[in-house]
């Protein structure tokens, strides 16, 4: 099956070889081809160049995208998009006065969403997240990490796993997934039981049935300490699963540190750093994965992406899909906050959200920029002047065709 698209009005995102990520001012360039066309067979992005150089192919399929701009999918390297229910009556108490902290001091939380998840078997979980899966898809994203954390026992840790691999094999999203038990204490336990569990029966069984491709933890005041985050990441560095942790996001938590220290391929949040975490993310292979949909949606403040560019750090932008602290995986709307609230340019922008996102997924050498080779996830947007437009325009669908593995998406087929 091959697909032709012509005369694209920019093709963005063109990179002729593979790159690992970019990183500093390098941000600032997007590079992109006017007037172009770009050729997918079996799955794979086969050839791109400028119309007039178009050369004789013979396309089972062929898009004519006048006026219109071809972009690499999305890569939304941070989810939690498998939950049971909505927890909007805590986003009341919030507008309230409440604060996030305290609504977890009540039950609410990530605890309210563990119950809800422990009482809902897996097939009805699979249709909830599919349905989330779907919307994401049709606003661009093409490859999406989806983290476990709301099962916090044995059992339903390895039902969100088993939703997340389904995912994985039924829709056309290309997933990778984590296990975060260290997401909240559940309260039956005692913490030193809970970390025992995780560290003794969790890790190796998520490994053994081979469930989970990273390991994640929450290290924040009032959840898991620096000292009790590593431990959980070595645990399961020792079972093959990369480390990712959930770092400095209400506070200054260590999590940073601890994070490079055990060679995490992202820290994620970063709302609340000093320039001991800059420095400490400097010369190392750790991405750092800045979530504005949570700042925006629990009114913290943002991070300080515009400091660690000039620092010359790489940056990648995620959505934190999730009940609590970001219920949208609007990927478009994740780039305008950038824009908007952390002075990304739309450049900057663009680049975490794909070429930088796909390192954050081990995804370098096949997602995440227009390259030969690569696998053809895309999309075509409707008429807009210039890819700036998609920041620009904060909160309108865009996205007009999607593009996964080299097929056009039919919506109602997922
Ligand atoms: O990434 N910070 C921890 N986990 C989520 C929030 C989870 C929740 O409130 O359900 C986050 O923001
Ligand atoms: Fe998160």
């Amino acid at each position: 099956m091959s697909l032709l698209i012509r005369n694209i009005k920019c093709l963005v995102q063109v990179r002729d070889q593979v790159t690992k990520w970019v990183q500093g001012m390098e941000m600032g360039d997007l590079p992109c081809l006017e007037n172009a066309y770009l050729f997918l067979d079996h799955g794979i992005i086969e050839d791109y160049g400028a119309m007039n150089s178009l050369p004789e192919l013979q396309p089972n399929h062929e898009i004519d995208a006048t006026d219109r701009l071809v972009f690499p999918s999305f890569v939304d390297s941070h989810s939690h998009i498998i939950f049971a229910g909505s927890r909007e009556n805590e986003f009341v108490d919030k507008i309230k006065g409440l604060s996030y902290q305290e609504i977890a001091g009540k039950g609410g939380g990530i605890l309210n969403s563990a119950k809800r998840l422990q009482n809902t078997d897996q097939e009805e979980l699979y249709q909830w997240a599919l349905k989330r899966v779907r919307e994401v898809i049709s606003l661009g994203t093409g490859a999406l990490e989806i983290k476990s954390g709301y099962g916090l026992t044995l059992e339903d840790e390895l039902k969100m796993l088993r939703v997340a691999r389904r995912l994985q094999n039924e829709t056309p999203l290309t997933i990778k997934t984590t296990f975060l038990g260290a997401h909240a204490f559940p309260q039956e336990l005692s913490r030193e039981q809970y970390l025992d569990q995780i560290i003794n029966q969790m890790i190796p069984a998520v490994a053994e049935q081979g469930l989970a491709d990273y390991c994640d933890v929450f290290c924040e005041t009032g959840f898991f300490t620096p000292n009790e985050s590593q431990a959980v990441l070595e645990q399961g560095l020792k079972f093959g699963l990369k480390p990712k942790i959930h770092a400095n996001q209400l506070n200054l938590s260590g999590g940073v540190q601890v994070g490079v220290k055990v060679g995490a391929l992202s820290v994620d949040h970063l709302e609340t750093v000093g320039q001991q975490e800059i420095d400490a993310l400097k010369g190392v292979d750790t991405i750092a994965t800045l979530l504005p949909g949570a700042a925006f949606f629990l009114g913290t403040g943002y991070p300080p992406a515009r400091r660690m560019m000039e620092e010359n750090l790489p940056v990648a932008l995620a959505s934190d899909y999730n009940p609590g602290s970001a219920p949208n995986g609007n990927m478009p709307l994740i780039l305008s906050l950038a824009c908007i609230q952390m002075k990304m340019t739309p450049e900057e922008a663009i680049n975490a959200a794909t070429i930088n996102g796909a390192y954050a997924m081990d995804l370098s050498n096949t997602h995440g920029s227009i390259t030969k080779g690569k696998v053809a996830n895309l999309f075509i947007t409707k008429e807009i002047p210039s890819y700036s437009f998609i920041p620009y325009a904060f909160g309108s669908n865009l996205v007009d065709q999607v593009i996964l593995n080299g097929k056009l998406i039919e919506h109602s087929t997922i």
